[in-house]
């Protein structure tokens, strides 16, 4: 089973290049879903047909599917939502704030992350592409997990990490008139959890970052690959879209090209060793099959199976070092001035601006205490006593 995430800012070409992808997978006999999680879908103009919120025949080995988070959040949370409710009332919350207390934070990402989970286990496909929404969303839905987590806490004071998910809430749920809260609870986190896992993991999982040779995007860009790498998710390729690759002498290609080539070199120092792949900007739209397989020819060669990780880095390891260890773990190098650390049990929290991040230690380290830590170069070290 493959995943593969296409994410970049908005416009980029991300909905294209998960379309082409998808294309070239499916003509090479892999069962692919392509997902659009992106609100404002744009998958079923890109194709050039109207896509469903349950997988849609595209051609042979392909299907699509629009996700109805609307539907979804009535699918997944119109039961919890009433029992929380009812729940947060008994516990003397006035009626109002109860309802607005169990709106979950994040409900579109956890309904996303739902499907992705239940069109796994289902079996039917071997690829699934997931054409994101921008950025600033993904990054919520790949940290959904753990605010997810966050929120438990608050609500319930338990922490679904660490001892056992499901018993503090089944203590709390069984106190709860009523089994469907709990009914739902694990409907909820099982799903987000054990996709979570699914989503970690380097050989199944690939992040693709699109953009474009400009500075906006691509600093965004760079910002983004710094937070998927916080979390510990694989970027495996760039795909840097709409390159000028006419040769014409005009004043505006030349300095089409000028502009662009700057930030090409820029990119391709930033996301070393990540590959990337150049995509020329294509007269007219990138509408219908036809105009998708151009794409497609583009991004990949004849023999090339575009579902192969193409990248894959051990960004963290342990090394002893006389009587003290050093924990190592590898970020993209972007700028950070200040990083914060603290070790509460066997997570070290690691706080990088208004981003935080537990870093699960390895048994050794989380009986020892950190001594010191450095952050250069894209490395932070730390070493434990
Ligand atoms: N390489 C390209 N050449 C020409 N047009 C492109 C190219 N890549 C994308 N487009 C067009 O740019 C627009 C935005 O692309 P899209 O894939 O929808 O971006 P996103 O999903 O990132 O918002 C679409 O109209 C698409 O057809
Ligand atoms: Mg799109």
């Amino acid at each position: 089973m493959r995943i593969i995430l296409y994410t970049g800012k908005g416009g980029v070409g991300k909905t294209t290049l998960s379309a082409a992808t998808a294309l070239t997978a499916a003509r090479q006999g892999y069962r692919t879903l392509i997902i659009s999680t992106d609100p404002a879908h744009s998958l079923s103009d890109s194709f050039d047909m109207q896509l469903q919120s349950e997988p849609t025949p595209i051609c042979d080995n392909l299907w699509g599917q629009e996700i109805n988070v609307l539907k979804d959040i009535q699918k997944y949370w119109g039961e919890l939502q009433t029992s929380l409710s009812a729940l947060l009332v008994t516990k003397g919350f006035d009626n109002v704030v109860a309802d607005e207390l169990a709106v979950m934070p994040g409900m579109e990402e956890v309904a996303s992350l739902l499907h992705v989970h239940e069109k796994i286990e289902s079996g039917l496909f071997d690829l699934i592409i997931l054409d994101c929404a921008p950025t600033g969303e993904t990054i919520r839905l790949i940290s959904m997990p753990d605010i997810i987590d966050w929120y438990i806490e608050k609500m319930f004071a338990v922490s679904l990490k660490g001892a056992g998910i499901f018993e503090p809430v089944l203590k709390t749920a069984l106190a709860i008139p009523g089994q469907a809260v709990f009914k739902a609870i694990q409907t909820l986190f099982g799903g987000v959890t054990a996709l979570q896992s699914t989503l970690l993991d380097p050989t199944q999982t690939s992040i693709r970052v699109v953009l474009n040779p400009e500075k906006m995007v691509l600093k965004e860009a760079l910002r983004s690959y710094t937070y998927f790498s916080l979390f510990g998710y694989n970027v495996d390729l760039v795909f840097l879209n709409r390159i000028v690759m006419e040769t014409g002498d005009s004043e505006l290609l030349k300095s089409m090209r000028t502009v662009q080539a700057g930030y090409i070199t820029q990119a391709e120092t930033s996301f070393s060793p990540v590959p990337i792949k150049q995509i020329p900007l294509f007269a007219g739209e990138i509408v219908g099959i036809e105009n998708l397989e151009r794409i497609a020819e583009s991004a990949f060669s004849s023999q090339e199976d575009p579902t192969q990780i193409y990248f894959q880095e051990k960004i963290q390891s342990v090394h002893k070092e006389g009587d003290e260890y050093l924990l190592t773990r590898r970020f993209p190098p972007f700028e950070i001035n200040r990083f914060d650390l603290r070790k509460k049990g066997d997570e070290l929290i690691l706080t990088i601006g208004n981003v935080r991040r537990s870093i699960i230690l390895p048994q050794t380290l989380a009986l020892l205490e950190p001594i010191g830590a450095d952050f250069s170069n894209g490395e932070l070290q730390v070493r434990f006593r």
